[in-house]
């Protein structure tokens, strides 16, 4: 067997786009991410919170609190597209909020600051809001 055979097949030819893909989809993930200034963590946060969602994404919410209202926001997800701008969208929706305000802020508000969602990926929203209201359960029962 000669050393072409493998760039000859069929399947090499597959595999390799595939690797290709994956690659270029990775590191536009990647860029995505690194340019949203609201994706990340904060040191020393007032307020965080985890939770996973039926889905098994995780997604994180940090909060940091300066004369009763959010002076920065922070989310984490591992999830999928709409849960980054869904995460995204949390942290914006609670910039410059009071703790009472953000109480307010439901899974409608974050599917509509995303521009909407399709039915079915809903619970991207309910994980980011889900999320937000931790970490300000949290936040209060720091005392
Ligand atoms: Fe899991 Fe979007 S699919 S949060």
């Amino acid at each position: 067997m000669d050393s072409t055979f493998f760039y000859t097949m069929p399947w090499f030819n597959l595999a390799s786009a595939a690797a290709v893909i994956f690659v270029i989809v990775g590191v536009w993930v990647l860029i995505l991410q690194k340019w949203n200034p609201d994706f990340g963590t904060m040191d020393a946060p007032d307020a965080i919170a985890c939770l996973r969602g039926s889905c098994g994404d995780a997604m994180q919410i940090s909060l940091r609190f300066k004369d009763g209202r959010v002076v920065d926001a922070k989310f984490w997800t591992d999830g999928c597209r709409f849960s980054n701008d869904c995460g995204a969208a949390a942290a914006r929706l609670a910039l410059n909020k009071t703790p009472e305000e953000i109480a307010d802020i439901d899974y409608v508000a974050i599917a509509e600051e995303v521009g909407g969602l399709p039915e079915e990926d809903l619970h991207c929203a309910t994980l980011a809001a889900g999320t937000l209201h931790e970490s300000l359960r949290k936040y209060f029962s720091q005392g």
